[in-house]
């Protein structure tokens, strides 16, 4: 390697013998780098979002130790730098207010440092996005590398899954079902080791998503935490790159039309969380690639779930590696020509040269094309006078009978609305209703908090009714499930028509004509629009102000609006 010098952005700091150059290289020699370190080498930045407040990233530091091997295996300098950190489990009112906020430390923190590549250290459901969003805006060379998922969740010999059993059990407890005992004892064996949730949440959809990106490495979706290769294939990102940087290959060379193309259609093999739709929506408009939501519908729509995880299926993260991992469902979809096999990969590869003879060890686990979990999985765009700019409902998690289904509404007006009103007894409900739910979307709940599977009256559960239709302009968790309509555009807060409906008001909702639609007169809907008065604002000031006054809705990916696009990362003007 004729170590190229080709003249990289890091050089713009350590090059030189001038005033500032001496600055940028004397305090950093207080770490004990050598001086040779400051030769023009290829600068990784290593961005953690490492915090123990993060209990799924908790672990990122050893992780990064082992990206830094292969930084320095290949003659570049590694340099770790924290960011904001979003755990899902602490975080209130919901990490997703914070998103675009981490998004912003990330984009600045690369720019303003001389940093010619970027690992990615991402694993909790927010932190994946939000340091992809970042990045892209900046468009260094850049790899993610997940944290991995925990170890499958025991409790009393059988397996448990991250949130979908607290959802289950929880729904057992007001069932009279379980004891609040048996409840409390499971909380241990749900989370038995370093890691993200187990199930096909939102983390492992992200983690997934971006192996089939090719902006990960091969794998990434699925190594277990703990296990010795999840330190291996950080190691071969710190390899790769540093190749990344001396080929100069670009974030936004991977991630084109193509790429997003085909983690929309893996979304639907996997049963991948909704959340996908507004992170990958996002992330393609900070690069400026077109993608909209019904580019998901269209491209997912006929991709069956082969994948049985929870939530939508019975196995675990750690079945799904032992099975194969995201390859082997990959390579069984490449040989149905569902994806664009000339993708590229920051691996070096084309995505269809690394999954060409993935082996798959397990057909319960990765099941075949003929014979899925779900024939239709993928996401399903709903639109109808409900929902003019969209919503989703995610099949594979939803209760085929009520995917055709007409009831009455029992509307909520806010999420303390319905926990104050859901358990009365006189509360006139039953399994026909139609669960709606307002004012929980972007602006409306700062941050579009995951309550859109409100649980079902305790009544109806212990008559041994199990799901009912449920809409709102909320999001869900993806370890969640049920025939649960989200993301519904323009959300009631924002004067959508959601805002308009009332209890006893028909609803048809048609998952197979892509259908949402309210049963009540223009006429009638324009009169109640004339009483409508928005909410009070719930973020007057601070950091809530920013983001009510700028988030964009659910169908556009809920950046703020001065965030899209990609301002790259050209050398900033001296400090001194
Ligand atoms: Fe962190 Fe699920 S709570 S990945
Ligand atoms: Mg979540």
């Amino acid at each position: 390697m004729a170590d190229e010098r080709r003249k990289l952005r890091s050089t713009a700091w350590f090059g030189g013998s001038g005033k500032n150059a001496f600055m940028h290289r004397s305090w950093m020699k207080n770490e004990g780098h050598p001086p040779d370190v400051f030769d023009g080498r290829p600068v990784i930045g290593i961005c953690n979002t490492w915090s123990e407040l993060t209990p799924c990233n908790a672990h990122l530091r050893g992780l990064a130790e082992h990206v830094k091997r292969g930084v320095y295996e290949m003659g570049g300098l590694p340099l770790e730098f924290p960011v904001m950190s979003l755990g899902e489990s602490n975080m209130r009112p919901t990490a997703m207010l914070f998103r675009n906020l981490a998004s912003m430390d990330v984009e600045e923190s690369i720019r303003a440092n001389p940093i010619d590549g970027v690992i990615l250290l991402v694993g909790c459901d927010k932190t994946t996005p939000a340091l992809l969003m970042g990045a892209a805006s900046c468009d260094l060379p850049t790899i993610a590398v997940s944290g991995g998922p925990m170890l499958n969740g025991n409790f009393r010999g059988k397996p448990i899954g991250s949130g979908t059993h607290v959802w289950k059990f929880y729904e057992d407890v007001k069932a009279g079902r379980m004891s609040v005992d048996d409840f409390l004892a499971a909380e241990q064996g749900q989370s038995r080791s370093a890691g993200s949730c187990m199930t096909m949440g939102t983390a492992s959809t992200m983690a997934s998503m971006v192996e089939a990106l090719g902006i990960a490495m091969p794998d990434n979706a699925a190594i277990p935490a703990v296990d010795s290769r999840r330190a291996i294939l950080a190691q071969e990102a710190g390899r790769r790159i540093v190749a990344l940087v001396r080929e100069d290959v670009r974030m936004s060379q991977i991630l084109r039309r193509p790429a997003f193309e085909n983690a929309i259609r893996v979304n639907g093999a996997i049963g991948g969380s909704t959340n996908a739709v507004i992170h990958l929506i996002a992330v393609a408009r900070r690069l400026g690639v077109d993608l909209s939501l019904d580019d998901w519908d269209r491209l997912g729509r006929d991709v069956p779930t082969i994948v049985d995880l929870m939530p939508s299926g019975r196995f675990l993260m750690e079945d799904f590696y032992y099975a194969g991992g995201l390859r082997a469902v990959m390579r069984a979809m490449a040989e149905a020509g569902l994806i664009h096999a000339d993708a590229p990969t920051v691996a070096g590869p084309s995505i269809g040269e690394i999954i060409r003879d993935a082996p798959s060890y397990n057909g319960e686990v990765i099941r075949s094309l003929d014979a899925p979990l779900t024939p239709q999985g993928g996401i399903a765009v709903l639109r109808g006078n409900l929902a003019p700019g969209g919503a989703v409902i995610k099949p594979s998690a939803a209760t085929p009978a009520l995917m055709q289904h007409t009831g009455r509404a029992v509307v909520f007006e806010t999420i303390e609305h319905y926990y104050a009103r859901i358990d009365d007894p006189a509360l006139e409900i039953d399994e026909s209703s139609i669960m709606v739910l307002k004012n929980c979307g972007p602006k409306g709940y700062p941050g579009m908090a995951e309550v859109g599977n409100m649980p079902l009256p305790a009544k109806l559960l212990q008559r041994g009714v199990t799901d009912m239709v449920r809409i709102s302009d909320a999001r869900m968790s993806g370890t969640a499930y049920g025939t649960v309509v989200l993301h519904t555009a323009p959300e009631a807060a924002a004067g959508g028509p959601l805002a308009l409906v009332r209890d006893g008001d028909l609803i048809t909702l048609d998952v197979a004509g892509r259908r949402l639609h309210l049963d009540v007169s223009d006429e009638e809907l324009a009169a109640r629009r004339r009483d409508w008065r928005p909410p009070a604002n719930p973020g007057a000031t601070g950091y809530q102000k920013l983001f009510v006054e700028h988030v964009l809705q659910a169908d556009e990916g809920c950046d703020f609006d001065f965030l899209t696009g990609r301002r790259e990362a050209g050398i900033p003007r001296h400090s001194h």
